[in-house]
């Protein structure tokens, strides 16, 4: 906790000086600012202040939150369910989840929903409601229909997930392909994910509007932290053996393209695929109702049985990851892709700084007061900024 603090005040300095710089800028007479824009500098700085605004939202935040993204009927509900090892949440064909649904750990030994904005609707002292089935928690969500922008709690019982032992929240989403505004959407619920489970259909390739949605996160926050989780791939899987290899090396490489070239993340081929996996959300779960139970394959022969166990081992593989992510989150990596987002924009103020003492005499001779009051502003400034660098560094170190 002391080390988000800590960071915490670096950034919230950062945004201060930040927003000094900027006011000066825009104070400073149009022909001198033409040339500073020139430079790009206003387009990075803007975009810098945007980002910070974003982080120290997240950082603020307790608990870990997981967001599970992807198209309709991708199997996102599926997913979680398979998680929370009960078929919770609505699934089904066509546009199910309506609304987003952020579900919580409870130590209690019952499951609530509690519906922001219909208090007194609902039987209970709040808005809360006691659901202990799947069609309980449909009717209740049924009884008032909602809006896609609006967010219900699900608290579910920490003694029946391990994932929701630690303080970790999993949001399921609707369709990104529901006609919906993008940015109010991440702005509102998606934003400060410290996660993305990617939920991609093992039948089809990305769609543009899967990519819109993580190219908007990026915006906001840099360097969104994904997982991707090739579901459906049982279907995949009844094809012959050929096209299973075939599509299996498609989603690879249009996945790896577009973080590289599109999303701009270093990360390698062996890297993407430690965050990637061919899975079945539905066989998933439906061990879980039926434990020791053969899930069904299409043929009664070896070679199903065997991609049955590897699509087993590639879900094990990714229970393994999802809590080695949470648990290094604990110990403060979260916080690592977050300096360095502070580290950069340090530099780019720097810089800015650094452009305006060098150039500035040039361009507004004419008005010498400015200047000398501009320099002495921004020499404090960098000053700050320097030993702000400084313990940020020394701050990544220590967690190392
Ligand atoms: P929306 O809430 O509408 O956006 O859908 P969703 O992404 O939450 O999908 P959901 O979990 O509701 O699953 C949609 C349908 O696909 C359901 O009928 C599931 O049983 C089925 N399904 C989910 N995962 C798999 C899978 O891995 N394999 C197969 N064969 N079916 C699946
Ligand atoms: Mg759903």
């Amino acid at each position: 906790m002391e080390v988000s603090h800590n960071i915490e005040n670096h950034l919230n300095k950062l945004a201060i000086f930040l927003t000094r710089h900027l006011n000066h800028i825009h104070n400073l007479p149009d022909d001198w600012r033409d040339h500073y824009d020139n430079q790009n500098f206003t387009s990075r700085l803007e975009r810098g202040q945007e980002r910070l605004t974003s982080i120290i939202d997240i950082i603020a935040r307790p608990h870990l939150k997981v967001v599970f993204v992807g198209r309709t009927s991708s199997g996102k509900s599926s997913a979680i369910n398979a998680l929370l090892n009960e078929p919770i949440l609505p699934m089904g064909l066509g546009h199910t989840t309506s609304c987003f649904v952020e579900i919580r750990g409870s130590n209690q030994n019952q499951s609530w929903i509690n519906i922001p904005g219909q208090e007194g609707t609902l039987d209970q002292r709040n808005s809360e409601r006691i659901i202990t089935s799947m069609n309980e928690l449909g009717n209740a969500l049924a009884e008032h229909p909602l809006q896609p922008d609006c967010c219900i709690q699900l608290f579910w019982p920490r003694s029946k997930a391990a994932l929701l032992e630690d303080d970790v929240v999993l949001m399921d989403t609707p369709g990104l392909d529901v006609e919906t505004d993008f940015d109010s959407w991440i702005d509102q619920f998606c934003l400060d994910a410290d996660l993305f489970v990617w939920l991609m259909n093992g039948e089809s390739t990305l769609m543009m509007r899967e990519k819109a949605f993580f190219l908007q996160v990026k915006k906001k926050i840099a360097q969104p932290n994904i997982m991707v989780l090739v579901n459906r791939w049982d279907v995949a899987s009844e094809e012959e053996e050929y096209w299973i290899h075939a599509a299996y090396e498609q989603h690879v490489a249009r996945t790896l393209e577009f973080f590289q070239k599109e999303l701009e993340l270093q990360v390698s081929k062996s890297e993407l695929l430690e965050r990637m996996f061919f899975v079945s959300a539905k066989e998933q779960l439906e061990q879980k109702l039926a434990p020791g139970s053969t899930v069904r394959v299409s043929q009664d022969s070896l070679p199903s049985v065997k991609l049955l166990e590897e699509r087993n081992n590639d879900w094990n593989r990714f229970l393994e990851s999802l809590r080695s992510q949470l648990s290094c989150a604990y110990k403060g990596h979260r916080y690592l892709p977050y300096l360095d987002v502070g580290l950069d924009l340090a530099r780019d103020i720097r810089d800015a700084n650094d452009f305006v003492s060098k150039s500035g005499s040039e361009f507004i001779t004419s008005k010498e007061h400015e200047i000398v009051k501009l320099n002495a502003t921004m020499n404090d400034l960098e000053e700050h900024m320097e030993e702000l660098t400084k313990e940020l560094k020394g701050e990544v170190q220590t967690m190392l």
